[in-house]
């Protein structure tokens, strides 16, 4: 069993929690708002369904007691939370208690001090859960655990895919690419051997490729021009430049008067285009760091048409986001689980909704400018920003003019009228001097009434209006103790 298993760390809990599941009559499977929430929900879904086990699915923003206590009213007598629940383990243990449901738990969350018999969590083994497992990668754990020990399905005509449930790997992939566990080198740790068995099933393909985000959709001015991965003077953020720069390629990049996208050019007229941006960094003075980072490894969903959103692990990523985020996770779910019609259609509209949110939020930072203490920087939306995009803006306004990249960046905004939303996002270099934002958003939250947590890199909170003063002078003073003490 071990040895099939792609996590073999796991292989005993996940077995564990599987044979759990089979037990049930029926699971609510209780998923978190975002792509990787999403991804989880489908991946469960559909393993689940393969093992004939009666489910429904429910999204949740937050899990809090008012939250399951409508879980418990469902009368599922199992409900199997992905990633999210290890983080209320404490919660959802006073409900199992109460006789309410039976937890089954598939997170990567830092764990609450509790304990539970069915319990998914790469953190409980050692392994990293903010970069190297995400809730999907530990939902398709759990999935191949669920296939591993199955009895033979009954309809062959399923496929010899749907027996061992490699071909959800590519959801994993789009999950752990939407939590931000993917570097310019591509996924790392337990991340990998999921990749390595979409590869294996065909359904993921892994490539060396130019490192910026929408190489299926974006045309190619856009696609240079947002590149803030990259950052090239002239053609990063300024449309003009990226236009003239492709203009000046000896390449017709145009069809019918339409810009193309990366992903439509030939290797060829690739290499011609990445060879003159790479010039073009050199003669600007770019970093030979940053220039590296230019070309990365990327993630492809072989089975998805290319030139789609949908081809490109990041691509899909925002697809999913662009629907949870905005009420709509039944739409996301849809898409995951394979409608290429109406759920899709409707998906595109929230996509383009979503980013002109984004746009226009991350204009708003850059006009209003962040304040910078001595350990953070930090903005307070209001209601300018809707809060649950306001993380996603924040990440992204890092680098940009105005916004340094060299310090935690914390973004609040309204949620209530008596509540405010607080996301914080920091770079891999430093947590690896010690930062952790889980703790900072965590400590500080508590210490005025609110609540947080989340993973190294990037965490949230939820706090009482009128305290963010307060909150940001302790998250100074916690994010200053940790990186004077990190190795
Ligand atoms: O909401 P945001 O995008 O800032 O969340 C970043 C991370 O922090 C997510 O993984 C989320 O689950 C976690 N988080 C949390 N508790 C909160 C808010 C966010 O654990 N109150
Ligand atoms: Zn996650």
């Amino acid at each position: 069993m071990a040895s099939t298993a792609p996590v073999p760390e796991l292989a005993d809990r996940a077995a564990a929690c599987a044979d759990r599941l089979r037990a049930a009559d029926s699971v609510l499977v209780a998923s978190h708002i975002d792509a990787d929430g999403l991804t989880s929900a489908a991946i469960a879904a559909t393993a689940l369904e393969r093992c004939d086990i009666a489910f429904d699915s429910v999204f949740s923003k937050q899990l809090d007691s008012a939250e399951l206590d409508t879980i418990a009213d469902t009368d599922h007598e199992t409900v199997l939370f992905t990633d999210f629940g290890s983080g209320q383990l404490d919660l959802i243990a006073e409900h199992a208690a109460a006789g309410a449901f039976t937890p089954v738990i598939a997170d990567h969350h830092q764990p609450a001090d509790a304990e539970t018999a069915f319990h998914l969590n790469p953190l409980l083994v050692g392994l990293d859960g903010s970069s190297e497992l995400s809730g999907a990668g530990t939902t398709y754990v759990l999935a191949r655990a669920l296939a591993a020990r199955g009895d033979p399905p009954s309809s062959p005509a399923a496929g010899s895919q749907a027996t061992d449930n490699r071909d959800l790997a590519a959801l994993a992939v789009v999950g752990a690419v939407g939590d931000r566990q993917a570097g310019v080198d591509g996924l790392s740790g337990a991340n990998e051997r999921i990749v390595a068995e979409g590869v294996a099933a065909g359904v993921v393909d892994e490539r060396t490729d130019l490192a910026l985000y929408g190489k299926q959709t974006r045309p190619l001015p856009k696609l240079l021009e947002y590149a803030s991965e990259a950052r090239i003077p002239g053609i990063s953020n300024n449309a003009n430049g990226a236009r003239e720069f492709l203009s000046g390629l000896d390449l017709d990049l145009t069809t019918d008067g339409e810009w193309r996208c990366w992903a439509d050019l030939t290797s060829d007229e690739q290499q011609t285009v990445l060879s003159a941006l790479v010039r073009r960094a050199v003669a600007s003075g770019v970093p030979a760091g940053r220039i590296d980072d230019l070309v990365g490894t990327s993630y492809e969903l072989s089975r998805e048409s290319p030139g789609t959103a949908l081809r490109d692990a990041s691509e899909f990523s925002t697809v999913l986001n662009a629907t949870a985020r905005y009420e709509r996770a039944d739409v996301g779910l849809a898409v995951c689980l394979g409608d290429r019609g109406e759920a899709l259609d409707a998906a595109h509209t929230l996509l383009r909704n979503h980013r002109r949110n984004l746009s226009a939020g991350l204009q708003w930072v850059r006009t209003e400018g962040v304040t910078v203490e001595d350990n953070l920087q930090w903005f307070d939306a209001g209601s300018e920003i809707r809060e649950t995009i306001v993380g996603i803006i924040a990440g992204m306004a890092v680098g940009s003019s105005g916004v340094r990249g060299d310090l935690p960046i914390i973004g609040m905004a309204e949620q209530s009228d008596t509540e405010r939303k607080v996301s914080a996002r920091a770079t891999h270099g430093l947590t690896r001097r010690g930062l952790d934002l889980s703790v900072v958003m965590r400590e500080a939250s508590r210490s005025v009434g609110g609540d947080g947590g989340g993973h190294t890199v990037a965490a949230g909170a939820t706090i009482p209006a009128g305290t963010q003063t307060e909150f940001l002078t302790t998250a100074d003073r916690l994010i200053g103790e940790q990186l004077a003490g990190g190795g």
